[in-house]
């Protein structure tokens, strides 16, 4: 695949990435998620509620565990070279600079493989530095563990969504995994609130101003996604 990538134009990239969404083929027929049915509009709102309760969402794990344990966020896109390595850079320096690194766990996907072990595009880590946040991640693909290892999964876009939903059908015939754990994954920009944009959009074929308007939405949305992870779980500022 990365051979292709630097051998083929840009345009066939586009159409070879979208076209290969997760790197795992699906042991069992993808089912609807339980989200679509009718007789559940209560899970279908958590998807853009912006609750963030870590019990709600651990609920095997004893409360004693699940406090002392730092609250895991992760942040997923397509390629995991542009917008989620970067909400990544963002929450993490959001963090740092409210003295909480000890109590969060921050990590970063995407939901093709195509770009496995490379460095955030360089526009995007420019964009960043401008603003003073690093990025250092290498891109891996979601995998099944990230269903049980993560307090909160944010998708950029609702195709991201979908993708990581539908990973979740699959991989939970695989190996058990928390059944609700699909109520962990939200829309990012669902905690913006400078911004009236529901999704953060993909900026890998488009100009300069793309990966400012990213950066623009990932500081609103993470702003007020940490607001929410604190006010949801009190225990994160004890000392
Ligand atoms: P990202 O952007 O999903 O924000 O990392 C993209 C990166 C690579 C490709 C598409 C989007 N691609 O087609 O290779």
């Amino acid at each position: 695949m990365r051979a292709l990538h630097s051998a083929v134009p840009t345009h066939l990239n586009l159409r070879l990435c979208h076209s290969h969404h997760l790197p795992l083929k699906p042991p069992f027929p993808s089912l609807p998620h339980p989200a679509f049915h009718s007789n559940s509009l209560k899970l279908t709102a958590s998807f853009s509620s912006g609750s963030v309760s870590k019990t709600s969402m651990a609920a095997s794990t004893p409360s004693t565990e699940s406090e002392t344990k730092p609250f895991s966020v992760l942040f997923v896109c397509l390629g995991n070279i542009c917008r989620s390595p970067a909400a990544e850079g963002v929450f993490t320096d959001l963090v740092k600079k409210r003295g909480l690194d000890s109590k969060f766990k921050i990590d970063s996907a995407g939901t093709i493989d195509y770009h496995q072990g490379n460095q955030a595009d360089p526009r995007m880590r420019a964009a960043s530095k401008r603003r003073g946040i690093e990025i250092t991640s290498l891109s891996r693909p979601i995998r099944l563990s990230d269903f049980r290892d993560f307090d909160v999964i944010l998708a950029m876009d609702k195709q991201n969504r979908a993708d990581i939903l539908e990973a979740f059908n699959r991989w939970k015939f695989r190996e058990p995994l928390p059944e609700d754990a699909y109520k962990k994954v939200k829309l990012m920009c669902s905690y913006c609130k400078k911004h009236d944009e529901t999704e953060v959009p993909d900026p890998y074929y488009g100009g300069p101003q793309g990966f400012e308007k990213v950066l623009d939405l990932l500081e609103d949305a993470c702003e007020s996604l940490l607001d929410s992870i604190l006010a949801e779980n009190k225990h994160i500022l004890d000392p």
